[in-house]
């Protein structure tokens, strides 16, 4: 989660962009022409989430047993757990420095918290990979800039953006931060591990943690240059081998896509140490669009989409020829309404229709990046709530069921698949539909439509006679999405809507 990228969108003038909404006549309406026989490529796309560790997800919250329902929903491969920084003491293990002093030796190694979310979080997603992502170092392993204190809140349920300070690790040799790892990554799939003083703590955990993503945000979090962390990448990565070698790993995880240079010094495999291997890579999107109306931000959404896909395909042309091999996960998708990105303006709710749009543009976003064949793309971040990215939430933070955020998802999930074909469709682009027809691997014939506007638009089809379709609008919000059956031709699609048909 990138927040200086909404703070920086604060301050910029606000404009009030209402699209030019088209009115088509019939004899103009927006044509779908699906040629079945030409096919673009064959998908890659696992479509996933990924679960952000907050106090709304501890076993005393009200909503936790719904939000893990949730969760179960729409648990799929590459599903991402991120303890984060701004709960020091649910996401830091090992959150004092251990105190060596003679026979005095004492460590602060507490799993309370971080044990019964991790155990949560494996038992809501049976049978698929994970993206473990213990993403915060302690901060007494940084050096603070010259003058400045530091101290985490004692109260778990205190949200505190100011943890991840220092750009200098206090051991270069880097030796102190693998090892934590190494003893974080023990504790979880070996059983335990022995602390800084000699002492065994075991934990009695066997995981199998497929994936490990090395650090957060990394250009945002202590602002770490690409050099320095290739360099630490390496050392974390052979530490973390050492006690778990079936483990692969996830690199970057930067907040946005935008500097290349990131990219360039990670994928060249001759500016990392022998035999690392770089298994993935990931990098966000947030379309964080200027206070307007709801319409105007969701206008803009869509248009920032647009800009992301171009870096998309940017970043792919550096992937492919430097490390071909390495993966892609756009491990956090997602869309922050301006009145509540971080927190929300006194006496504003997000609206009902935000989380629709908000699906909207992850469908998108989706469906383009499937034909370029990105490996993975999650959805950001299941639970938020007021002081947590609100808008970013994928329930409703008062109970933890799905929003119309979550549906999106789900439909996608229980519709496309890696291994689909995508095939030749064409359409006007500025019809403000977006069309994408698959070929399902058991041979059904699927149509992915989403309408960016607000008002619904007639639109006309040709390639598919009689479907069933299921659609995510506003009529349906949270709840599971409604089933209509076409016919003919013509379609009216509802405003903002997420509509996949299916050929009968
Ligand atoms: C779709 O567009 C392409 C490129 O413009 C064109 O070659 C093709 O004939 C069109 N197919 C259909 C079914 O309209
Ligand atoms: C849950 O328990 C923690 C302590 O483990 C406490 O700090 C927190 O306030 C509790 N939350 C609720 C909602 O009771
Ligand atoms: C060990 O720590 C205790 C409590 O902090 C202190 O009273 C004691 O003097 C220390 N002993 C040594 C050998 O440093
Ligand atoms: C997970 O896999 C086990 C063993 O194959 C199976 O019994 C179980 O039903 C699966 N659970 C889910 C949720 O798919
Ligand atoms: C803090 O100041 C000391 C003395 O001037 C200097 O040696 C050190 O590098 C400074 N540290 C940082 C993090 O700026
Ligand atoms: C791990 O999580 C952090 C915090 O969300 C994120 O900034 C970072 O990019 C993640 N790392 C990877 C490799 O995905
Ligand atoms: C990209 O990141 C590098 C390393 O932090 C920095 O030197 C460079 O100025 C950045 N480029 C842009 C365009 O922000
Ligand atoms: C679509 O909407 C138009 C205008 O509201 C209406 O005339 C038409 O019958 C509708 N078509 C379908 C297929 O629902």
């Amino acid at each position: 989660m990138a927040i200086y990228i909404f703070i920086a969108s604060l301050l910029v003038p606000r404009i009030a962009a209402i699209p030019s909404m088209q009115k088509h006549s019939r004899s103009d309406i927006p044509v779908i022409n699906i040629d079945w026989k030409t096919v673009l490529t064959k998908s890659k796309t696992t479509t996933t989430l990924q679960v952000v560790v907050n106090p709304l997800l501890l076993q005393n919250s009200s909503i936790h047993d719904n939000a893990l329902k949730s969760l179960e929903y729409v648990a799929a491969d590459y599903v991402r757990f991120v303890p984060w920084y701004p709960y020091p003491k649910l996401s830091v293990p090992e959150i004092d420095e251990p105190v060596i002093n003679g026979d005095n030796c004492t460590t602060s190694w507490d799993f309370t918290y971080a044990d019964p979310l991790m155990e949560d979080f494996f038992r809501s997603t049976p049978n698929v990979s994970h993206i473990i992502n213990f993403s915060t170092t302690p901060d007494w392993m940084w050096i603070l800039p010259n003058g400045t204190t530091y101290t985490y809140p004692d109260d778990i349920n205190d949200i505190d953006f100011d943890y991840n300070q220092g750009t200098q690790l206090r051991d270069p040799s880097l030796k102190e931060v693998s090892d934590y790892y190494s003893r974080l990554v023990s504790w979880y799939v070996r059983g335990g591990f022995t602390d800084e003083c000699g002492v065994y703590h075991h934990s009695g955990h066997t995981y199998e943690i497929e994936y490990w993503e090395v650090l957060n945000e990394i250009e945002a979090e202590h602002s770490i240059q690409p050099a320095f962390y290739n360099q630490l990448y390496d050392t974390i990565v052979t530490a973390i081998r050492a006690v778990s070698p079936n483990t692969k790993f996830v690199g970057l995880a930067l907040a946005n896509a935008q500097n290349l240079s990131y990219f360039e010094e990670f994928l060249d495999p001759s500016k990392h140490a022998v035999n690392i291997p770089l298994d993935f890579i990931s990098y966000h999107f947030y379309g964080s669009p200027d206070e307007a109306s709801t319409e105007a931000e969701a206008a803009q959404c869509f248009q920032q989409a647009e800009t992301f896909l171009n870096e998309v395909s940017q970043i792919e042309t550096i992937r492919k020829q430097l490390s071909p091999s390495t993966k892609t996960t756009l491990n956090e998708i997602g869309t922050f309404d301006p009145q509540g990105a971080v927190t929300i303006v006194p006496g504003y709710e997000v609206p009902a229709e935000y989380f629709i749009w908000s699906g909207g543009v992850f469908a998108y976003v989706f469906s383009r990046i499937a034909a370029m064949g990105i490996d993975v793309i999650g959805e950001s971040q299941l639970v938020g709530y007021p002081g947590q990215f609100p808008s970013v939430s994928m329930v409703d933070y008062t109970t933890g069921l799905p929003n119309a955020r979550l549906r999106v998802l789900q439909l996608i999930q229980e519709s496309f698949a890696p291994g689909d074909e995508l095939v030749q469709t064409n359409y006007t682009s500025e019809s403000n539909i977006h069309a994408q027809a698959f070929v399902t691997t058991d041979g059904v014939r699927k149509l992915l439509l989403i309408n960016k506007l607000r008002d619904a638009v007639t639109i006309q089809i040709w390639g598919l006679k009689s479907a069933k379709i299921e659609i995510v609008d506003v009529s349906t919000g949270g709840d599971i999405w409604r089933t209509e059956d076409f016919s003919g031709s013509v379609f009216n699609i509802t405003g903002w809507a997420t509509a996949v048909m299916t050929e009968n």
